[in-house]
């Protein structure tokens, strides 16, 4: 190989409900990669029991729907590869080996683990501290060149780039000795000539479309908040969109026209963006059309094209889940894919670090 391959992944948790905030942070952006490079869409069962095994039929049954909203979303399998990571054993095979070389400086350093474990430390499990290195072999058993997130996931995009960087380093001599390198492609004095991993590229979507939660614009819309009406779940129809747009936290003042008006109005913020990328609009054409009106004019419109935009897709989510059969079939067949290109790679792995393999 001469170069790295453009290559796209990502991944989305089967846990909880699939919210507007996963739709429009993720993997809607997810689509127009389809025609660009190579992409591969994981379901990261592996990553859904760190904070705890949730209850087994729990777990199959948002692996499907996981699926599901991926295909709904426009996510096609015949474009992309779609599986659910455990069954690509590569993933935890590499993530073992990424253990012994991430830090336990560098993860003691990763905000999600500190915010996710709270207080209770000492009680979270090992796979919750380990959570990232997992994400860095998600990522390297297929030596993606690309991975969209959102902000929130730009730390650990960091850490796989210091371990692909530090294996580079570690193991110069034996991945240029074997002749499984790749003519490093940003050359320093500092760095090896040869390189066995990429250092991915972040697709960081912006604050733009970061979707906050719709009771108060200061935080994130999740789904582990525990009021249902804080996010618009893709499982919700249209009375549930509607019920929750008219509910929504609010100022008392009219919109503004020009962005600049949204400062420190957090609500008013985050519904005109939500209508921006429901739309494929920017944010100022939204003030443009709505600037001066009351939220009682602008919440109607919303939830209009709420429903309008959303409930194809949820339709779509609804009639898959009905039919097993046909996402199994996508996730098998995804697996295969998958692992086609995961199995060399980590044969490669397992000699340059000297693992005897004799079968
Ligand atoms: N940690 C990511 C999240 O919570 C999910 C994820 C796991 C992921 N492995 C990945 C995302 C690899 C991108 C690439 O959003």
């Amino acid at each position: 190989m001469t170069a790295f391959h453009n290559r796209v992944f990502s991944g989305v948790q089967p846990t909880g409900n699939l919210h507007l905030g996963n739709y429009l942070g993720a993997v809607s952006r997810w689509v127009p990669l389809q025609d660009q490079m190579e992409t591969i869409f994981c379901v990261v069962d592996l990553h859904a029991i760190t904070a705890g095994f949730p209850d087994p039929a729990t777990l199959r049954h948002a692996t499907r729907e996981v699926t599901a909203a991926y295909l709904a979303a426009g996510i096609d399998a015949s474009k992309s590869i779609i599986f659910n990571q455990s069954q690509v054993r590569e993933h935890a095979e590499l993530a073992w080996i990424f253990n012994c070389v991430a830090r336990m400086g560098w993860l003691n350093r990763m905000t999600q683990f500190k915010e996710k474990a709270g207080k209770n430390k000492e009680n979270a499990s090992v796979g919750l501290f380990a959570y990232p290195n997992l994400m860095a072999a998600d990522i390297l058993a297929y030596r993606a060149t690309h991975v969209p997130v959102g902000d929130d996931q730009k730390q650990h995009l960091e850490l796989t780039r210091d371990i692909a960087a530090k294996f580079n380093n570690d193991f110069a001599a034996s991945i240029k000795e074997l002749g499984l390198g790749v003519p490093n492609p940003t050359p320093s004095p500092e760095t090896p000539e040869q390189v066995y991993f990429p250092l991915t590229e972040p697709m960081i979507a912006g604050p733009a479309t970061r979707i906050m939660s719709l009771r108060d614009g200061t935080k994130k819309m999740s789904k582990s908040d525990p009021s249902d009406l804080s996010r618009i779940n893709l499982t919700d129809d249209a009375d549930a969109i509607s019920k929750k747009i008219k509910k929504a936290k609010t100022d008392p003042d009219a919109l503004p026209s020009e962005t600049d008006g949204l400062k420190d109005r957090p609500e008013a913020d985050n519904l005109v963006g939500i209508y921006a990328a429901l739309a494929g609009m920017t944010k100022q054409d939204v003030l443009g059309e709505y600037g001066g009106q009351q939220f009682s004019a602008f919440k109607p419109a919303l939830s209009d094209l709420a429903v309008a935009k959303l409930s194809p897709m949820t339709d779509e989510m609804r009639r898959l889940m009905g039919d097993q059969a046909e996402i199994d079939k996508v996730l098998k067949d995804g697996a295969e894919r998958a692992s086609a290109i995961a199995e060399p790679i980590l044969k490669d792995v397992r000699r340059i670090v000297g693992f005897l393999e004799l079968r």
